[in-house]
């Protein structure tokens, strides 16, 4: 068995405590995927030690050569995709298909941030002095802490290491405990395509240990942090006292709203990949739907009769269309609010059992399931479940949907089925969510344009794009005066 170390300033090392956890197959809990460090607050503190050491010439180096490392790791993920992507299967479950999308994500993140290296524009402007010159420009903030979710367990990284490294900064990098064999697969990586000691640091364990030394030090002037909007909280307060920038992305409870004109079948197809791509464990997962009511039987019946047909199974095999959930304690979750939903009044049309037989035996799987006839209030159609389970709303008109689909705390993703341009973009306008989608479901953002939501989905940021440039640099007004005299703003005006 595979015992994978912590990488700190440049050495694979053990964690000072001694201890390891446990990495297992969630398809199949009888195989032991590897051991990993459970690491203490110590180790956290090397790597923030080494980050900063190492700071102080990574942020000298021009970003173009910094650019040219993060392109051989794009190249070099891209030649080791199909072994990536079957470690990440065997280590959270998603279907291949869906771990090969995870490792292409990590791929175009890294070669667009590449591209960064070569830009990272700043402005140049007139002063309203004479013989004087005003420029903005783009700086690293220093050691940042990077705390990731399994879900997406090399895109997610990538998407922040990538920009935290081309805008100058250096990393300590705290992946999911589920996850941490996709972390080692992706930092062995940046190793190899070059990146110097230090740089990047990877410390793995759970979060009350790891995670909150990572964001308490001071030493750390920037956190990213995707994960659960109760950790988020956590997280924004332990970063508050020393004011440092946290960029938090968090829950979601997204919704697909079909019209009467739309395209059912387009539609039903976006539900399905919407709904049940990832077993529902996205944050951008398609939980609700809100559907005309001229249309809701035909639909309902047509989703419901295709969503009996997904087969379920260990995601390495090629005919399996939904993996198991992540864990056992993500089953649970799950089951309770299948529970929940039909205590509360919600009609169960499809699955709503735990899959415990057969080849299931030893794994984390649960039936596909819908509710119909949901209202928008019950706690189906307003917590984030993060499983497959998905609520079908009927509506009345097109308002009564925006009113539904706007109606939750959260505002990261939304969609809209229709053929009328005039409801589209009214949609496009109104909903007020990070991310929005015209005839397709609420998941498939791509790498180069912001991601991120409102509410309590997020705190502002954006990443992603050259959005994420904002989370991982700050700005510097820069003023020259070359006139060789002293020069009053706002008072000399001559
Ligand atoms: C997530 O929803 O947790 O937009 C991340 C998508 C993916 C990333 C999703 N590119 O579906």
């Amino acid at each position: 068995m595979t015992t994978y170390n912590n990488l700190i300033d440049g050495k694979w090392v053990p964690s000072a405590s001694g201890q390891l956890f446990e990495n297992r197959n969630p398809a199949d809990d009888r195989e032991l995927v590897g051991l990993f460090q459970k690491s203490t607050r110590a180790d956290v503190q090397c790597a923030i030690d080494a980050a900063q050491r190492a700071y102080t010439s990574w942020r000298l180096v021009p970003a173009p050569r910094r650019a040219e490392i993060l392109l051989r790791a794009s190249q070099l993920i891209a030649e080791r995709k199909e072994s990536l992507a079957r470690d990440m299967t065997r280590e959270m479950g998603k279907i291949l298909d869906e771990t090969r999308g995870d490792v292409q994500e990590a791929i175009d993140m890294t070669a667009f941030m590449a591209g960064e290296g070569r830009r990272q524009y700043g402005q140049t402007a007139p002063s309203e002095l004479r013989d004087k010159f005003a420029m903005s420009v783009r700086q690293p903030l220093g050691v940042s802490s990077v705390i990731t979710p399994w879900n997406f367990p090399m895109a997610i990284p990538s998407w922040k290491i990538a920009p935290a490294l081309v805008c100058g900064n250096t990393v300590v990098f705290k992946p999911a405990t589920l996850t941490p064999l996709s972390a080692v697969n992706f930092v062995k990586i940046l190793e190899e395509a070059g990146l110097p000691p230090g740089v990047v640091n990877l410390v793995t364990g759970g979060g009350d240990e790891v995670g909150d030394a990572l964001t308490a030090a001071s030493e750390v002037k920037v956190v990213s942090f995707t994960g659960s909007t109760g950790v988020g909280r956590t997280v924004s307060e332990k970063t508050a006292p020393s004011f440092k920038k946290t960029h938090l992305e968090m829950g979601g409870k997204n919704v697909i709203m079909i019209m009467d004109d739309a395209n059912l079948d387009l539609a039903v197809d976006g539900c399905v990949w919407g709904g049940f791509g990832t077993s529902g464990q996205r944050c951008t997962a398609a939980s609700r739907v809100v559907v005309h009511e001229k249309v809701y039987r035909t639909f309902l019946d047509r989703f419901v009769s295709r969503v009996k047909r997904l087969r379920v199974g260990n995601g390495l095999e090629s005919e399996v269309e939904m993996g198991p959930v992540v864990s056992r304690a993500q089953l649970e979750t799950v089951a309770r609010y299948v529970d929940i939903g039909r205590r509360e009044g919600a009609k169960l049309v499809c699955g709503g059992n735990v899959l415990s037989s057969g080849s299931y035996a030893h794994g984390y799987f649960h039936e596909p399931t819908i509710f119909a006839d949901v209202a928008p209030t019950m706690r189906v159609a307003q917590e984030e479940i993060f499983g497959p389970v998905v609520s079908v709303i009927s509506c009345r008109s097109f308002e009564e949907a925006v009113a539904i689909g706007n109606g939750v705390e959260y505002g990261l993703s939304a969609s809209i089925y229709t053929q009328d341009v005039n409801r589209a973009f009214a949609a496009m306008r109104d909903l007020y969510t990070g991310i929005f989608y015209v005839n397709a479901p609420t998941i498939g953002a791509e790498v180069h344009l912001p991601f991120g939501g409102t509410k309590n989905t997020g705190n502002g940021h954006r990443e992603a794009g050259t959005a994420a440039l904002d989370v991982f640099s700050e700005w510097k007004s820069i003023y020259v005066d070359f006139s060789g005299k002293l020069q009053r703003a706002q008072i000399d005006t001559e």
